[in-house]
């Protein structure tokens, strides 16, 4: 997609459109669980709201937002390896993460797998901003 900013030729990334698509997704998940939190005096969760917020919506925004202003960085092999490691351990992560938090401790294998998988998730993200990150 191309549209104009401020004169210049700017292409949008339909990568990022979709990374801050799902980011908001994590965003009101993690609203509701924080009103639900407040409501129920029940904190058991609170990891699980910082979590959802904080790597689902604000880092996974962040990743949408580079990725618009450097659309060539989102083409990459790192970024679409970026994606699916993020995309796929997120979900388990905040479903094991729950499951423990509420005392079911046999999901911690799960829990630890789905960590890492994040974690490498992050590393591509960190490779591909040092190398593919430069002027257009
Ligand atoms: C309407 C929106 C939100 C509501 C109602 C809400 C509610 C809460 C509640 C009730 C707690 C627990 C406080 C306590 O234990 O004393 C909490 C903790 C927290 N919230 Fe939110 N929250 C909201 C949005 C956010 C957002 C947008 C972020 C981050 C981007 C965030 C990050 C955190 C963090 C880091 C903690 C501390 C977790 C911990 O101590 O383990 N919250 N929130």
């Amino acid at each position: 997609m191309q549209t104009t900013l401020q004169g210049r030729e700017h292409s949008l990334s339909p990568v990022g459109i979709l990374w801050l698509k799902l980011a908001v997704l994590y965003l009101i998940v993690g609203v509701v669980l924080g009103i639900a939190m407040g409501a129920s005096e029940d904190f058991t969760l609170r990891p699980v709201h910082a979590h959802v917020n904080l790597l689902g919506w604000a880092t996974m925004a962040v990743a949408g937002l580079v990725y618009s202003v450097f659309p060539w960085a989102a083409s990459s092999r790192l970024a679409t390896l970026h994606f699916w490691l993020t995309n796929l351990a997120l979900p388990v992560m905040t479903i094991s993460l729950t499951l423990l938090l509420v005392g079911k401790r046999a999901v911690i294998p799960v829990l630890a797998v789905s960590e890492i998988v994040a974690t490498l998730g992050l590393v591509c993200f960190a490779l591909n901003i040092f190398l593919n990150l430069k002027k257009g």
